[in-house]
């Protein structure tokens, strides 16, 4: 038998930062090489993507996972069984074949992702290199550009505002160091501006500060303050970005920005944001319309989309084939990848590919429920793709994946340069 072909697998419930039990996957291989990996869960979720097998009933709300153990120790354990580890495709055909549903429903998504990453994990331990080398393989890659949430909003802090994330690209940083660095400051300055108004309380999901705003332009005013105050120039060394996540308060044409009090229409929202994008610094723009809005993503990324990034979420859900029927039609000129929206690395890297084609950009990104697993930097690295987005500077599993990064880009010959300016739509 090869070295590098799966000798065990085994499932492992786990936590989350939401409290809530998660699949753990560890994966052997024959020369004793192991690797292991968590799947993340979201929380606003596209409604095409994969879905994490939960248990139902009582416990835990519901959202136990001994089902989705049980069929990684039982199933995929039999299935993968033998399958190099070396040859990612091989295993998730086999993932996707066994589990034989189009939205990962039968075996789950979140045993599925946590199988084919640990087998990532298990294959570069063999070859003795970090997984995104095993990934890159000759490539030279460059660190990520990181997006870091600020203020956090909507499913992540109980609808407290309408919009999702309020978030930095530290567009003129020099390295990936000192996009952290100044993005700590902006945090730090956050904070100190909510706690002088008697506004500091805690903070949301993904670590970014409790979004205690009268308004969503309230939040966007405040975090041009911080940047500001942290001695940064808006625009210039800084850009905001923003995941509307349009798709939770949004359907069937009409948007209730329950915040500010307004219900809009599409033509609305693409209006009222485009005033946001006149007033504030913002370069990039997550999900700006909902997921049945494809004319409404459309006509907003053929408005504005030659200056700013239009990241497509909920719509495209790290799939291949929404991005191409995405990019035929004009909606959207960046697809964020969440390898556990399309339950196995090989479906998220075609979904990278088909952005590529298009001539889009792209995002790896984390979920709103994590864990200490860093995956995603790898992959951000190992792909070339650019652009890495974890939520916050704040929080442990937001801090493992930022940390990660840092430690890598002391390896790198590339140290810890960013991708040219010139790559991004704001370059
Ligand atoms: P989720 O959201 O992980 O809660 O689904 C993250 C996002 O919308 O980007
Ligand atoms: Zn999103």
């Amino acid at each position: 038998m090869k070295a590098t072909a799966i000798r065990s697998l085994k499932g492992r419930r786990v936590w989350d930062s939401r409290a809530r039990p998660t699949v753990e996957v560890e994966i052997s291989l024959a020369g004793g090489a192991r690797g292991r990996a968590i799947a993340p869960a979201g929380a606003s979720r596209g409604s095409a993507e994969a879905v994490d097998l939960r248990d139902g009933g009582e416990a835990f709300g519901g959202l136990d996972v001994t089902r989705a153990i049980a069929a990684a120790d039982g199933e995929i354990a039999a299935a993968l069984a033998g399958l190099d580890a070396c040859d990612q495709e091989a295993v998730d055909d086999r993932l996707a074949a066994l589990d034989g549903t189009a939205d990962a429903s039968r075996l789950g998504g979140n045993a599925m992702v946590a199988a084919s990453m640990a087998a990532a994990h298990a294959a570069a331990a063999a070859k003795g290199v970090p997984l995104w080398r095993h990934l890159a393989g000759d490539a030279e890659p460059v660190m990520p550009l990181p997006e870091i949430q600020v203020f956090g909003g909507g499913a992540h802090a109980a609808g407290r505002v309408d919009v999702q994330d309020f978030m930095v690209i530290a567009t003129g940083a020099s390295d990936y160091a000192q996009a952290l660095d100044w993005t700590a400051e902006i945090y730090r300055a956050a904070g100190e501006i909510m706690a002088g108004r008697g506004r500091l309380a805690g903070t949301a999901d993904e670590g970014g500060l409790w979004p205690a705003f009268d308004s969503n332009e309230h939040a966007l005013e405040t975090l041009v303050r911080a940047i500001e105050r942290a001695g940064l120039v808006p625009g210039e060394q800084v850009g905001i970005s923003l995941d509307i996540a349009a798709s939770e308060f949004g359907a069937d044409g009409r948007y209730r920005l329950a915040r500010d009090g307004r219900e809009l229409d599409s033509d609305g929202m693409c209006a009222l944001l485009g005033e946001w994008i006149d007033r504030f610094p913002i370069v990039s723009i997550e999900d700006p319309l909902a997921e049945d809005d494809m004319a409404g993503l459309a006509a907003f990324t053929s408005a504005f989309g030659t200056g700013i990034q239009v990241v497509g979420d909920d719509a495209l859900v790290s799939n291949a084939d929404r991005v191409r029927r995405a990019a035929e039609t004009g909606a959207c000129n960046a697809v964020l990848l969440k390898p556990n929206q399309a339950g196995t690395l090989s479906g998220c890297r075609a979904a990278l590919g088909a952005a590529r084609a298009a001539g889009w950009g792209a995002v790896v990104s984390a979920r709103s429920g994590e864990t200490e697993d860093v995956t995603v930097v790898h992959l951000a690295l190992g792909w070339g793709v650019g652009q890495l987005k974890v939520g916050s500077i704040a929080h442990g599993e937001r801090t493992a994946k930022w940390n990660e990064g840092l430690r890598i880009a002391e390896t790198l010959a590339t140290g810890g340069r960013l991708p040219p300016r010139s790559q991004f739509p704001w370059g």
